[in-house]
């Protein structure tokens, strides 16, 4: 919303600045932030403890739905410190139930996964983006699933199977879903009251950091798999989990069969190539900051104070993308060196090798 000026020199300021829109969404929101017209705004209407780290948060959203496809995610943005931090989480429940639902696993030193334990309260709102992504059952359904998982990886999947359930699919699901320890199972008891009212649905809890009775253990290998699901290649597979579980995955399972969702950063790390510091330009803010070049860009601005707009932090949906005027960074995905001149970078990916001008 722009701010409303004190002095006007011309009627056409005046009504520039006078957004009958702006306003009258401004003073609803004043009232209750829900009856914004303009965004989505969530209450917290329960908030469930799955596991030690992990919390679904239950919210009832001000438009009258929302709508989503199972598997998708969106993001969700929080105030804190009185800046707007935005991250992605996938939605936990099925697009027939009444609430939305997202399930947060607490990361170390993390920023917003911390705050939704540690601050987020009943009755406290959070602003909701559009809902987004292809982790989705295709329109024509296949007769066989394969759902491989790893820890908070379950939340799309979980959203995925209430929908197949639902559908009253009559094919073959198999869910392998790799947890460290039992205590960290996310949605356990859900998920065996699921596939009681669900024929079709055999899951196999893996942890791989303690043995339990009851329990397989180990990580994901090709004998497992063979064992666990020696048809594999004749079902479509989705993959949700950490880089390791998803490289060990797309190593076996070919490209053509699999679906796949990653949640962490998945950077190359190649070390800077010396330890000196670089002079970062920002040209629109005209702010010069020296950096370490040992983060990505978008962490290292905002150790110093500067929050460019970021969303997913992992190179997926552009909203970090600038211009880099001129200077050369290296991309950490790809683990390749920039050249020097005018280009499109993503600052979540990029981190600077040497003195930078960048476009914000
Ligand atoms: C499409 C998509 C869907 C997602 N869905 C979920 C979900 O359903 N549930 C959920 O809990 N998270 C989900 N995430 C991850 C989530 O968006 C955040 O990245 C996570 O909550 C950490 O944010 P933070 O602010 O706490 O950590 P940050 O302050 O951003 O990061 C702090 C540190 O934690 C590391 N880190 C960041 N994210 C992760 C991670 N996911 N795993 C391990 N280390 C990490 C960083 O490298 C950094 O060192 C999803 C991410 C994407 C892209
Ligand atoms: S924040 Fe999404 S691509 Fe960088």
């Amino acid at each position: 919303m722009k701010t409303f000026p004190l002095k006007y020199h011309k009627t056409s300021e005046y009504l520039d600045y006078f957004n009958p829109k702006d306003w009258f969404n401004f003073l609803l929101e004043e009232l209750n932030p829900t009856y914004s017209i303009s965004r989505t705004i969530a209450r917290i209407a329960s908030i469930h403890l799955e596991t030690k780290d992990t919390k679904t948060l239950v919210l009832r959203v001000n438009k009258n739905k929302l709508k989503f496809q199972a598997g998708q995610y969106l993001p969700v943005t929080v105030e804190i410190n009185g800046k707007r931090i935005t991250r992605y989480y996938s939605i936990s429940s099925a697009p027939f139930e009444t609430d939305i639902r997202i399930t947060v696993k607490r990361q170390k030193a993390g920023l917003v996964s911390n705050f939704v334990h540690e601050n987020l309260q009943l009755g406290d709102f959070v602003e909701l983006g559009a809902p987004q992504g292809s982790f989705v059952l295709p329109e024509v359904l296949p007769s066989k699933f394969l759902f491989v998982v790893g820890g908070s990886g379950i939340t799309p999947v979980y959203s995925i199977l209430k929908t197949l359930q639902n559908q009253n699919f009559a094919g073959s699901v198999k869910l392998l879903y790799f947890s460290r320890i039992k205590e960290e199972i996310i949605f356990f008891s859900e998920l065996n009251s699921l596939r009681t009212k669900f024929p079709s649905l055999d899951v196999e809890f893996l942890l791989t950091d303690e043995d339990s009775p009851g329990f397989r253990t180990g990580f994901f290998t090709r004998e497992m798999l063979l064992e666990l699901a020696p048809d594999f290649l004749e079902r479509l597979t989705y993959l949700c989990g950490p880089g390791t579980l998803q490289e060990s995955v797309k190593a076996i399972i070919p490209s053509e069969k699999l679906i796949s969702e990653n949640f962490q950063p998945f950077l190359k790390s190649s070390s800077k190539k010396d330890s000196k510091q670089v002079e970062v330009t920002l040209t629109k803010s005209h702010k010069t900051l020296l950096l370490n070049g040992e983060k990505t860009l978008l962490e290292e601005l905002e150790d110093n104070g500067v929050y460019p707009q970021s969303g997913c932090r992992m190179g997926i949906c552009h909203t970090c993308a600038c211009t880099k005027k001129s200077g050369v960074v290296t991309n950490l995905q790809e683990g390749s060196e920039s050249e020097s001149g005018e280009e499109t970078i993503q600052l979540c990916l990029s981190r600077a090798e040497e003195n930078l001008e960048l476009d914000i």
